[in-house]
């Protein structure tokens, strides 16, 4: 793993990053994310030797030794060392002496609000992690991992007194499983990344128009005939919900109704409320199907459905999905119609109020409280259901001040390809807003969500990761803690830990490249890739109309990723020199290695036909580069270009921001601002 550290880091310095992360990055304090409540530096050093041990003491849940020893196994991984084999985790009666002394209350429980709070305490002689519970323990056990630090003398902990607890109690992410399959060993490794950045509940979407995704013992068609055989078993389901909650994860399973239900009514069509023919919906987006609820048998379905799933989900909430409903199918139904006269119901939401009335006592009886999206606020709606806010902030304002309970997930799209920095800003209870001490009370956090349109077991790492950590940091840490460049200094950081943890968002990149390369040398694409984004919110998929569910996910807007690096980087150097700083020889060379690119990618264009979307932005890149290169000379001659030319670059600058591939360019507005100056 190591090579991969030295690497990357040489190749920030080679860029010249100002911030130097070469000699910083090794220094566990500074990089630490999410950042800890609070944290005071000792001065003194825990070296990491071959006589690393750990023992335990007090009364924690058994899953802590396996945390612990798994711990041990990543800290000779990360070092190199070979520790001495005499008994790595024990019990503190027997040794108290131990290198890292673990001391915890009670064990924890996988529960919202249960203590998850610790203290770490480093110096040269012991680190001693203090937890009430073992899930306190184990996220002690995630900071101190990142606080390994190496230098000449060899790997060490910095001395440090952390006291740290979350500032939520929901931490999140929605892993949507129902659009893309994604394979049990692909979610084992998104739960190891959340437990490195402290996350703890996993929101899975179990279904939806375009497959249901659990094994139903009781209704066998769904995995039968509306899953194309891409679904968990009951005993998957189990492992995933144990290999969870080893992580001090919960899972939170959503089974949406009443409409994305088509998947539901291929199996099962007699629950509709329009008779035609179901069949697995192949596209993405909103669509009209719908479950009847006037229908006492959609009731019958559904409490004998949700009492199989809940069973297999042992944890306290149940998500009914309730979003999205065009009612489209229930105005066109006119025994639906009736219904809704007969009851006085004026609008679909009002029925769809009442299907929610009659949903909440099933999952109740089973244990749970109901959550759903923010459509299913509506008036009537019992007070203890969770409403998860995802079109606005309105709802969920409106939410905690009715005396509901809420979540965030409205700014916490990743799948809408926006910066880290944009999801960073997003507070859960930002400044601007007046609520009293209950409403914040109300408030329980917040999650991401990775909703499935356009990712496979391949890219759903890079679309997760490592952005997800800045919303990890936000629902974490203080609300203080908001300064961008840090968090992305610190990102870029985590990104190679969570790598090395078995993530893939930087392994299967290079594999794609390789695959897009057809077995040619991958430099060229590499540099064109390196500045492309995929075009975001919602305008890759033209409107739902482009991608199905077998669409190829192998292409240029799937090995380009969001947030890139270098444009970051290329922005800042150009700031820095506009502002009068010494950026301008890593301008210009890496304007003229953008400019000569076009060349080899044309060699590679000709082996390889699939990349010839890429061509026209191969092109742009190189013209754009040409242009930005001149306007540098005009800058140091300190001599103003003529109107004609700054004419003839902001054609090549317009032509530039054009997308192809579904992929835009990222380094365009920096240039401009290159080629502006040099017409002043
Ligand atoms: C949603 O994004 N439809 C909840």
């Amino acid at each position: 793993m190591m090579w991969r550290f030295v690497s990357f880091y040489m190749l920030l310095v080679l860029q010249g990053s100002l911030t130097v992360l070469s000699a910083s990055a090794q220094e566990g304090i500074r990089v630490l994310m999410p950042a800890p409540l609070q944290l005071t530096a000792g001065g003194q050093r825990l070296s990491v030797t071959q006589q690393f041990t750990i023992s335990v003491k007090g009364h924690p849940d058994p899953r802590l030794y396996a945390e612990a020893s798994r711990f041990i196994r990543r800290l000779s991984e990360r070092t190199g060392i070979f520790l001495d084999g005499t008994g790595y985790v024990r019990p503190a009666d027997t040794v108290s002496s131990a290198t890292l002394l673990i001391s915890v209350k009670r064990p924890g429980k996988l529960e919202l609000h249960e203590d998850e709070s610790y203290r770490l305490e480093i110096d040269a002689r012991q680190a001693h992690l203090v937890a009430e519970t073992d899930l306190g323990a184990i996220h002690g056990l995630e900071t101190l991992f990142q606080l390994i630090s190496a230098d000449t003398t060899g790997y060490y902990f910095p001395g440090v007194s952390i006291t740290d607890r979350p500032r939520f109690a929901w931490r999140g992410l929605l892993l949507d499983v129902a659009l893309h399959f994604q394979p049990v060993e692909e979610i084992k490794r998104t739960l190891d990344g959340m437990a490195a950045v402290k996350m703890n509940v996993l929101h899975l979407h179990c279904c939806n128009d375009q497959g249901f995704r659990v094994e139903s013992k009781v209704f066998p068609r769904l995995q039968q005939v509306a899953s194309d055989g891409q679904y968990y078993t009951q005993e998957e389901i189990r492992e995933i919900v144990r290999y969870a909650g080893q992580r001090g994860i919960r899972v939170v399973p959503e089974f949406v109704v009443p409409a994305h239900t088509t998947a539901i009514l291929t199996a099962y069509p007699g629950l509709a409320s329009v008779k035609r023919l179901y069949t697995l919906q192949r596209y993405f987006g909103v669509f009209d199907p719908v479950l009847d609820p006037t229908n006492d048998s959609v009731y019958i379905f559904l409490d004998k459905l949700f009492t199989e799933m809940a069973g297999l989900f042992p944890d306290a909430y149940f998500h009914i999905g309730g979003d999205e409903n065009t009612g489209k199918d229930w105005e066109r139904t006119p025994h639906i119609k009736a219904f809704m006269q007969a009851h006085g119901m004026k609008a679909y939401m009002d029925l769809q109020t009442y299907f929610n009335r009659r949903l909440e006592p099933i999952i109740r009886r089973n244990g749970k409280t109901m959550m759903g999206w923010d459509e299913i606020l509506q008036p009537g709606i019992p007070k203890d259901i969770v409403i998860q806010s995802w079109r606005g902030n309105a709802a969920y304002y409106e939410s905690v001040r009715n005396g509901y309970r809420a979540i965030l997930s409205y700014g916490y799209y990743i799948d809408l390809i926006q910066p880290a920095a944009y999801h960073y800003a997003n507070d859960p209870i930002p400044d601007s807003v007046t609520l009293t001490a209950e409403e914040r009370a109300r408030i329980l956090g917040g999650e991401a969500t990775m909703w499935g349109e356009l990712i496979t077991p391949e890219t759903v790492d890079s679309r997760i990761w490592p952005r997800t950590a800045a919303i990890a940091e936000r629902l974490w840490s203080p609300g203080t803690v908001r300064d961008s460049d840090d968090m992305y200094r610190r990102l870029d950081v985590v990104n190679l830990e969570l790598e090395g943890l078995g993530l893939r968002q930087e392994t299967n990149r290079a594999g794609m490249l390789r695959r897009l390369a057809n077995g040619w040398d991958t430099k060229a694409l590499e540099t064109l890739v390196d500045v492309l984004e995929p075009l975001k919110i919602y305008d890759r998929n033209q409107g739902d109309t482009m991608y199905t569910v077998f669409s190829p996910l192998t292409k240029l807007a799937d090995v380009a990723i969001p947030d890139q690096r270098l444009p970051r980087l290329f922005n800042r150097w150009v700031e820095d020199f506009l502002g009068g700083g010494v950026a301008e020889n890593r301008i210009i060379a890496q304007l003229q290695i953008w400019k000569d690119n076009d060349l080899a990618f044309q060699l590679l264009l000709s082996h390889s036909p699939v990349l010839e979307e890429a061509a026209p932005l191969s092109k742009s890149l190189s013209e754009l580069a040409a242009a930005g290169l001149e306007a540098m000379h005009y800058i140091r001659e300190n001599k103003p270009a003529g109107g004609d030319w700054l004419r003839r670059q902001s054609e090549v600058v317009q032509r530039a921001t054009q997308q192809s591939g579904r992929c835009e360019l990222q380094v365009v507005t920096a240039i401009r601002r290159l080629i502006d100056r040099a017409a002043e």
